[in-house]
């Protein structure tokens, strides 16, 4: 499958420690054991909880396994990671508007166009953009176009797994973690980060909430001083998902705005 390529692609180029480990895989994102003895929390989404209808209105399902954002009507922005290089492409179905992916309410759209970040070789510059065959009726994501707001609580959204090596989840869950700043960040990883490319977010303590395999491409965002969504990262990579010591790492969207804007503009359609 490809994902696994993917997964091979990655591990090389960060120079990774175990296959199982770091992992770009398109397929995740909340993890981390908390347990429960009254078993009056739904253990599915350790980590996590369930998105109400409607909270996170940009958020798209990809069909090869990974989230994404409407960063226009007709454009989702995800990670370089989640797709196959640039040109025209028609295999890619965007699935959005509803938080539940059986859900008869759910609006989709083909892609006819991928762009893929510009010398994306498997480290840092990890956004992509798809143009959709048409444009949905939903809101946008606004990405941040500086550093101002690359502080405090982010929230994390996807479809991913639950729990490190979980499944894919029907239902969108949702969580949030805290801004990890590059220094604490690289002792954690190394050379393996890229920090002027990435961003991390997790519980360096205690993990136990994270993205996982499939919540890739997916936004990573917080309000802004106006109290609308902006996003400032895409799920990317890290060791596991959730585990102690080992944060989130995501594509700095701040870094990447100016580009984001001119691939857009010059997306066909
Ligand atoms: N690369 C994964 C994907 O393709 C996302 C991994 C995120 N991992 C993490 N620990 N935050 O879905």
């Amino acid at each position: 499958m490809r994902s696994y390529l993917k997964h091979l692609t990655r591990t090389t180029a960060v120079g990774a420690i175990a296959l199982a480990a770091f992992s770009l895989q398109p397929g995740s994102a909340f993890a981390g054991p908390a347990p429960d003895p009254t078993g009056t929390v739904d253990t599915k989404v350790v980590g996590g909880t369930k998105a109400e209808q409607g909270e996170f209105p940009f958020m798209v399902r990809l069909s090869m396994g990974c989230g994404g954002a409407l960063y226009a009507k007709d454009v989702v922005l995800t990670a370089a990671h989640c797709v196959d290089g640039s040109g025209p492409n028609t295999s890619i179905t965007a699935t959005a508007g509803v938080v539940d992916l059986e859900d008869s309410a759910a609006v989709t759209a083909k892609s006819t166009e991928v762009l893929q970040a510009p010398g994306y070789n498997g480290k840092g510059k990890d956004w992509a953009l798809i143009k959709l065959d048409k444009p949905l009726d939903l809101p946008t994501l606004k990405i941040a176009e500086d550093d101002k707001l690359n502080n405090g609580d982010f929230e994390i959204a996807g479809w991913g797994a639950d729990k490190e090596g979980g499944e894919q989840q029907r239902y969108l869950l949702k969580a949030t973690v805290p801004f990890i700043d590059d220094a604490t960040c690289e002792k954690a990883y190394g050379d393996s980060l890229t920090p002027g490319d990435e961003i991390c977010a997790g519980k360096l303590d205690t993990g136990g909430v994270d993205t996982c395999q499939g919540d890739s491409g997916g936004p990573m965002f917080r309000k802004d001083e106006a109290g609308e969504w902006l996003q400032v990262g895409i799920v990317s990579w890290g060791e596991g998902c959730a585990r102690p010591g080992k944060p989130g790492v995501y594509s700095e969207v701040s870094t990447f705005a100016a580009d984001i804007k001119k691939a857009a503009g010059e997306l066909g359609g």
